[in-house]
């Protein structure tokens, strides 16, 4: 059985309902009138394993609360937890300790789910895997780029990821397409946030390129590189991002950078009217087929 924490979004819901063989629950959540949270499982006799499933966004620290909450509740009914999804992980991009005298919060928060005995651990595209192996998780992390992709039917002559670190997203998109990859220069000073992002030697000529990254939340770091790209006279730039963590503003500037399609997938319920240059991908079925 999955049982589906509300930071799920609706369309996983409905196609872990339609698209898996296993039964979906969603616990009863409610709030106390001070904003702590209650969560009840109506749950009789239960034999199946249950896999959870939450997502860390938006009220990033409210949904990790409820993961705790549910992982102890099931425990409490004698339950047995084959493992959890976290579709997308809060607080995954601090992964160390940049300036002296910050916390590594990835650590922080999740090395807690240990207690529960949970071992096996399923994200899509976590910013990065190596903390959760550090504290002992067996983590499977799904890359989704290349079923975005093929779901959209663009094609593209070159993959690039806009970091280094963000490489082997490129990579994998590209084996797939059986097209080259590269990657841009980025520069994000950590104290004011700013972005710069530099091309190498690149031949980008009337190609369409494909930018494929984790998270986009201001969309700066997209935007920036669309413009070069395209100043290089690339033809079309297209933006594959799994988790959009976006505003009103972040489609303000991909709009003003003229990046032909962001693509995203359905890890996080989308609060806004997206534009129709912005296509929302499923990736429940993918999900099935990854935790079985
Ligand atoms: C950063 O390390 C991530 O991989 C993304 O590149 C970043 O979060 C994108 O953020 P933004 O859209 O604000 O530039």
């Amino acid at each position: 059985m999955f049982v589906c924490l509300s930071g799920v979004p609706k369309s996983v819901v409905e196609g872990l309902k339609h698209k898996c063989g296993r039964k979906v629950y969603v616990p009863l959540r409610k709030f106390f009138p001070d904003g702590e949270q209650y969560l009840r499982f109506e749950l009789e006799y239960q034999q199946e394993k249950i896999f959870v499933i939450q997502s860390t966004y938006p009220e990033q620290d409210r949904k990790i609360v409820e993961l705790y909450l549910a992982l102890e509740a099931l425990q409490g009914l004698g339950v047995g937890i084959e493992g959890i999804a976290v579709l997308y992980v809060a607080y995954a991009r601090q992964d160390k300790r940049f300036l002296k005298g910050e916390p590594v919060s990835v650590k922080a928060l999740y090395q807690g789910l240990k207690q529960f005995g949970i071992k096996r651990l399923v994200t899509v595209d976590v910013h990065t895997v190596q903390p959760f192996i550090d504290m002992g998780f067996e983590i499977m992390d799904i890359l989704p780029h290349s079923y975005m992709l093929s779901k959209t039917g663009v094609k593209v002559d070159l993959v690039l990821a806009p970091d280094k670190g963000a490489l082997h997203r490129a990579e994998a998109v590209a084996r797939f397409f059986s097209v080259p990859y590269d990657y841009l220069d980025k520069f994000r000073d950590r104290v004011t946030g700013e972005i710069k992002v530099d091309t190498k030697i690149l031949d980008v000529s009337g190609k369409n390129i494909a930018i494929v990254d984790d998270i986009i939340s201001t969309g700066k770091t997209l935007a920036k590189a669309a413009e070069i790209l395209y100043r290089l006279g690339a033809n079309k730039v297209y933006g594959v991002v799994t988790h959009a963590l976006i505003s009103d503003e972040t489609l303000r500037i991909l709009s003003a950078s003229n990046v032909e399609k962001l693509v995203i997938a359905n890890t996080i319920e989308q609060g806004l009217d997206l534009p129709r240059w912005v296509e929302v991908i499923d990736i429940s079925e993918l999900l099935c087929e990854k935790i079985g």
